[in-house]
């Protein structure tokens, strides 16, 4: 029992370690720790959680992410308790200064000042969170303002939301808070790094990707897109009490919430438009976006009494930036090739000042899009500029267009090598492993882990070989014992680490078929799809052979699929590079092409097995012809539940599923 205390003991003091960090890093902007230091109390934290299930309680850090909605799930819809309102948008200091004379007049005092709280505009989604007794019950979105969708599950995964209210209490019964969740620039730039494509095309802008990113049914995904939340006020409070926005201000903060920063008191309505005036020169310096100031009447009775309209309070007005746009004309619309081989048009303007900035170009996002707004060169076009994020065409002036103007059609060669292009749905796509454009990207990925698992050949290392000239194409990366004296030469690379890494180049050049397949990056074949062909083909020959119906019988390969491998292998220019890897060495085993014994049987594994690891276990199942899964559908033929199976044991049950324990499956396995 007092073990258990101690331990009861240890995990609370990582836990308060933990919210501290973060409460310092994402409140007060800075950290004492080292990034190594929060990983490790955090793995530690989950270690002992994991040996004491009975001690996870709901508020923990690790505890943030839920399971995913069902695919094709909705979001239930809830009612808010106080309504939520939106605010008046003012665009001139005239305004500012009439709406101020108004609320003046409304309270009787038209010649004394009001105080005025001033606070940044922040430009994502609101968002309404439920507290009680300090613990979060609840977070939805504003909705229709009477109802918002549950978002409970994607909003806990925000770090820098409290699932607890800091301090020692007493907190309010009940206390809706009210916020805005954002996605800081540098945020926004990563995920722009890491996807260059969302299912729904690119991501646009910060403001459209916080709100779709809240709609995933996949809490996973949203922790991963690092979104924030900061608070602005509370809806219903029952059980505490403000008497002025400053304060409610400083309570938020104490309660451990981020606040809308910088803010002001003001004295008087200039004051106001000051504040306005200085903090548009700063929007970009800001680590989000903005799109204005807020000011609230500091004093909440005096709130009260000048209540709203229909949809607006009379206390609280959003005063905008200038919008940041300019007309320029078209002179050109070309294509760039990115690193995954996605061809996107590129317009050309007439350069343009905008904000500060002269603007030549934009990304037109995909042809299909330019078709649909029909773009054409020579058209003037009014574009923005939101932040330091790449400037968009928000409109085009047909009106204003020549007789002679013409529709851009997507390239049919790859502007950087030369290559066919694909069309796949909206995009245009070049495929071919001698891309310059995609060199880069193709060996990363070649050599990551579930690939070819050439290690010490990471993002770094492959730069610098290219950037020194040491590589020009995939098959160099397979040559590169005649070039050692070339590579000792590069920056830290040591004697030690280069033979290594030769070494393991090496080492890496008989991979199974799957990786050999799944490294080569054909466009739509992942890890498993790779799994799938190499069994049924065997060999890369035969692949490459394969006629589209003969692709087509596989499980798991639909028409796209089918239409990538097929133009993949009917590229002079791909068959070119397989042969020079082949002749560098690179072999992929071969084996008959299989049924095999479990062909058509899905397994899912769950819980721990004790004989062997579950990757060794699906690798075995997956060589008998099986496919493996990881969640329970109907699908799934077999389920082995080894120790502590859970929530995926019980689903399984219920639809019927044959369970295996893991003495079952090992006499199954013997049997085959
Ligand atoms: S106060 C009655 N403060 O702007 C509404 N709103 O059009 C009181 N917003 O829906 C809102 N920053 O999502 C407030 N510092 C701030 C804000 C802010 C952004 C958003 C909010 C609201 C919209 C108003």
């Amino acid at each position: 029992m007092s073990d258990r205390r101690n331990t009861g003991r240890t995990l609370e003091a990582l836990r308060a370690r933990i919210r501290a960090a973060d409460d310092q890093y994402y409140n007060r902007g800075h950290s004492d720790w080292t990034d190594a230091e929060y990983d490790g109390w955090f793995a530690e934290l989950r270690q002992l959680e994991a040996e004491h299930p009975e001690l996870v309680t709901a508020d923990s850090p690790t505890q943030r992410v839920g399971a995913p909605l069902p695919k094709g799930g909705t979001l239930a819809t809830i009612e808010h308790i106080a309504p939520m309102g939106s605010l008046e948008s003012l665009h001139t200091a005239d305004e500012v200064r009439e709406f101020d004379k108004r609320a003046r007049k409304l309270l009787g005092q038209p010649e004394e000042p009001l105080i005025w709280s001033c606070e940044p505009k922040l430009d994502g989604t609101s968002a309404n969170l439920v507290y009680e007794h300090g613990k979060l019950v609840r977070g939805m979105s504003r909705g229709d303002g009477a109802r918002g969708e549950d978002m409970t599950q994607n909003l806990r995964t925000i770090r820098n939301l409290p699932l607890e209210l800091a301090g020692k209490g007493p907190f309010p019964t009940r206390i809706e808070i009210r916020g805005e969740v954002i996605m800081s620039r540098a945020a926004f730039r990563r995920l722009q790094e890491r996807e260059e494509t969302s299912a729904e095309g690119t991501f646009r802008n910060a403001r459209n990707t916080v709100a779709g990113t809240l709609k995933l049914l996949d809490p996973r995904i949203v922790q991963r897109r690092a979104l924030d939340f900061i608070a602005f006020g509370v809806g219903h409070v029952e059980g505490s009490e403000f008497r002025t926005h400053t304060e409610l201000r400083e309570r938020l903060a104490a309660w451990g919430f981020t606040i809308a920063e910088p803010s002001a008191t003001a004295s008087s309505i200039d004051e106001v438009i000051a504040f306005r005036d200085g903090l548009e020169g700063e929007r970009d310096d800001m680590t989000y976006e903005l799109d204005g100031i807020v000011a609230k009447v500091d004093d909440i009775a005096l709130q009260q009494q000048l209540g709203r309209t229909a949809r607006t309070p009379r206390w609280a007005l959003a005063y905008k930036f200038a919008p940041r746009l300019a007309t320029t004309r078209i002179v050109a619309i070309g294509a760039q090739v990115g690193r995954t081989g996605q061809v996107t048009p590129v317009a050309q303007f007439e350069p343009t000042e905008l904000a500060g900035v002269t603007v030549r170009n934009a990304s037109l996002h995909n042809w299909a899009l330019l078709a649909e707004r029909d773009l054409r060169v020579g058209d003037f076009v009014e574009i923005q500029r939101a932040g330091d994020v790449i400037p968009e065409v928000v409109r085009v002036f047909t009106e204003h267009r020549g007789d002679d103007s013409v529709p851009v059609e997507p390239p049919s060669r790859c502007p950087v090598c030369g290559g066919e292009l694909h069309v796949d749905g909206k995009f245009v796509y070049c495929g071919d492993l001698d891309c310059k454009a995609q060199l880069a990207g193709r060996i990363v990925h070649l050599a990551s882990r579930r690939a070819m698992d050439i290690e010490g050949l990471g993002p770094k290392q492959v730069e610098q070989l290219i950037d020194s000239g040491i590589v020009k194409s995939l098959e160099d990366v397979f040559t590169l014992s005649a070039r050692q004296a070339e590579l000792l030469e590069l920056e830290r690379w040591g004697e030690r680490s280069t033979q290594n890494l030769l070494d393991n180049l090496e080492r890496s050049k008989h991979p199974t078929l799957a990786r050999f397949l799944n490294g080569i990056g054909i466009r739509h074949v992942g890890e498993q799809t790779a799994k799938d062909l190499a069994r049924n083909f065997g060999s890369l020959e035969r692949l490459r052979d394969a006629a589209p119906e003969q692709l087509m019988a596989v499980d798991g390969v639909g028409e796209e699929v089918q239409r990538a491998v097929t133009e993949f292998f009917a590229s002079p220019k791909n068959a070119a590079t397989l042969a020079a890897l082949a002749a560098a060495g690179v072999a992929p085993e071969e084996s008959a092409p299989t049924a095999g014994p479990l062909d058509g049987r899905v397994f899912v594994f769950t819980g721990g097995l004790t004989t062997m690891s579950r990757d060794d276990a699906k690798a075995k199942v997956e060589s008998l012809g099986a496919r493996t899964a990881n969640g329970i559908s109907k699908k799934v033929t077999d389920v082995v539940a080894g120790e502590d199976a859970g929530s995926k044991l019980e689903k399984a049950e219920k639809l019927g599923l044959r369970i295996l324990d893991e003495a079952a499956f090992a006499a199954l396995l013997e049997a085959l």
